[in-house]
């Protein structure tokens, strides 16, 4: 039988649903009989596991315990990521898994006392999982790294370990993305965006309004079929959304009906961690555009007329994005570089520059 502990167990396997299903975790037991389970053994189908409890069982000590039952695989990361915003009142019970997604499972949870929402959504992030995921260097790119009250990091042991990619500098690395999405939301959400307010957040989780109700969370607008009317308004209000986040210097970055949730009529904006600005990434306009044509496509198909994704996205851009795009120095340029001399062209063209 091999010996590891539960974060061993965790770091070893690649934990989303589907790697978990081949582990085939079979039952689940006291190691020594009579004892505090402390230490269980996971029957799995390659190899049995000792793993140590002793985490979990700390929590539940300290009074931690809630209706949702999270699976072995969960309750760890579930219980490190959110028992602080339970001690701080919070919320005050996990009432149900709303979605396990790629690189985060929601949860509805029950506001807290000093709470004016019945119902509040934890998005808590897998552990490293994610970095697989997403191509995140495109998205980096001009990003700083954040530390947890969002400030960009300075602190050069930090920045060594993240040069060193020690499991420190991958944490680092990894909350970091994390803090992008909080902090875009709360621009977002002062600048009046349909987008859910953050409550709280830190580690690897964050709280935020929730949209659905006891049964369950909200649908993606992929999951609907609108009225023509509908559709309408909702483009419109769709496209008041991308415009808002372009003027404050956000670009989604991942938008599409999958990241907008319908709820009472009307749409909400999610998902955010890998946002980019005009200002600080180059590839930010093709990203934009990008993200304009997928909601376009969207409505198109919801059968909203006159929808010119390309059209719409040159008109934002040209308003909004230019005036905060990267402005490259052509000195740095190679003239006999055709693909330099074309990207040049682009550029002063869209810029209304002169040659
Ligand atoms: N605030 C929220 N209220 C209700 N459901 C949510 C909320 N945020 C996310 N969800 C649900 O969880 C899913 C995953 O969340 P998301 O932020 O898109 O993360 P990812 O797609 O990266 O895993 C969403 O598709 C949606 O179904
Ligand atoms: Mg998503």
């Amino acid at each position: 039988m091999k010996v590891k502990t539960l974060n061993h167990y965790f770091n070893e396997y690649d934990m989303d649903d589907a790697s978990l299903a081949k582990l085939k975790v079979r039952n689940v037991e006291p190691a020594e009989k009579n004892q505090k389970a402390s230490r269980l053994v996971v029957h799995t189908g390659q190899d049995d596991l000792l793993v140590n409890r002793a985490d979990d069982l700390e929590l539940v000590e300290s009074g931690f315990q809630f209706c949702y039952k999270p699976a072995l695989y969960e309750s760890s990361w579930l219980f490190s990521s959110l028992s602080g915003f339970y001690a701080d009142q919070w919320f005050t019970d996990i009432l149900r898994k709303v979605k396990g997604g790629k690189e985060a499972s929601v949860y509805l949870c029950s506001g807290g006392p000093h709470v004016d929402a019945e119902f509040l959504a934890a998005k808590v992030y897998r552990p490293r999982q994610f970095r697989n995921l997403r191509k995140d260097h495109i998205y980096r790119e001009g990003r700083s790294l954040l530390d947890g009250d969002g400030h960009p990091i300075t602190d050069d042991g930090k920045l060594h370990a993240i040069r060193k990619k020690t499991d420190y500098g991958k944490e680092l690395i990894h909350s970091s993305w994390i803090e992008h999405e909080v902090q875009a939301m709360k621009v977002l959400s002062a600048a009046g965006a349909d987008v859910p307010r953050v409550y709280t957040s830190g580690g690897m989780a964050i709280l935020m309004d929730f949209l659905g109700d006891e049964n369950g969370g909200a649908p993606a607008l992929v999951e609907v079929n609108l009225s023509r009317k509908a559709a309408r308004r909702l483009f419109d209000q769709a496209v008041h959304n991308i415009t808002l986040m372009l003027k404050n210097g956000v670009i989604h970055g991942d938008l599409s009906a999958y990241n907008i949730l319908y709820w009472n009529d009307t749409i909400t904006l999610i998902d955010f961690p890998q946002v980019v600005s005009p200002g600080q990434n180059n590839a930010a306009k093709e990203i934009f555009f990008r993200d304009v044509q997928r909601v376009c496509e969207y409505f198109q198909a919801q059968g909203v007329p006159g929808v010119h994704s390309d059209r719409l996205a040159k008109d934002l851009w040209r308003q909004y994005g230019v005036s905060q795009a990267v402005l490259i120095d052509p000195a740095l340029l190679d003239p006999d570089d055709p693909h330099d001399v074309d990207f040049w062209e682009n550029k002063r063209t869209e810029q209304g520059l002169d040659a």
